[in-house]
């Protein structure tokens, strides 16, 4: 079956949430319950949350990821943190393209393309996300948005390089508000972005990307959506910051 060629992936989006202090507090708290999971298990902290992050997981099986990263290596940019600077502290994931960026922070498809780039070309490990908002969905375009937004993101990006890329499935709707894809919504789309990277690569290097699923996945319905054929995984906000629900999610996903 496909889903035995790629690595399943649960990672939590704390977005902008935790003191260092309370970083430390949280990850000491999810260590013990992950540390035998079947699957790749990832946090992707504020920024200056990182250092802090890396030191309380050192040695375990959590990952590190910042939210973002800037295309340009140094610069006046104020307020911006370079993939280099990341590279450094060798932080080994980072969220490029959140629903959130694009909407609050005036982020574009190119904008996305040149951070996903510089964070390629910086050895990192990216989470690119795509979704549609509820207007396109119901418009019945959710396909089309989908397949521009993997399309432009991963211009210039080589098949190799796509090793190193996770895609992300957020339906900006379902996105903190309680209300999660259907499985078959969820699996629909992350079908549909596999045959669009197959087509701007290959079938072997699609069959062998990682595509999760996010928005309000939870203890609960976690399990139903990591059981679909094309979900390998999820990127989870809320649900990431209470550690008894992430474990129960990455539970689900080390079946
Ligand atoms: P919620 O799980 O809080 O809906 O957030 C999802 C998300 O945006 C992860 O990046």
């Amino acid at each position: 079956m496909n889903k035995a060629l790629r690595k399943a992936v649960i990672a939590g989006n704390w977005k902008m949430n935790k003191t260092p202090c309370e970083a430390r507090e949280l990850l000491e708290a999810i260590k013990p319950l992950v540390q035998n999971a079947k699957c790749d298990v990832v946090a992707c902290v504020p920024f200056v949350d990182l250092q802090t992050a890396l030191d309380a997981t050192a040695g375990s099986n959590i990952g590190i990821g910042a939210e973002n990263c800037h295309w340009e290596a140094s610069g006046a940019y104020t307020g911006e943190i370079s993939a280099p600077m990341l590279k450094a502290m060798s932080v080994p994931y980072v969220i490029i393209g959140h629903s959130e960026r694009r909407t609050y922070f005036g982020e574009t498809d190119v904008t996305v393309n040149k951070r996903v780039r510089a964070a390629l070309d910086n050895g990192l490990t990216v989470i690119l996300c795509v979704g549609e908002y509820l207007e396109q969905r119901e418009q019945g375009i959710t396909g089309e948005v989908v397949a521009l937004q993997t399309k432009i993101a991963l211009q210039g990006v080589s098949a190799d390089e796509l090793k190193r890329v996770i895609i992300a499935y957020e339906p900006v709707w379902a996105i903190g508000t309680g209300k999660t894809a259907t499985a078959e919504q969820a699996n629909e789309v992350c079908a549909l972005i596999r045959s669009t990277v197959a087509g701007l690569y290959s079938w072997a290097a699609a069959n062998a990307l990682t595509i999760q699923y996010g928005g309000s996945m939870n203890a609960q319905n976690a399990a139903e959506l990591l059981d679909q054929p094309d979900v390998d995984g999820g990127l989870i906000g809320g649900a990431s910051l209470k550690p008894a629900d992430f474990a129960e999610i990455v539970k689900a996903a080390s079946r």
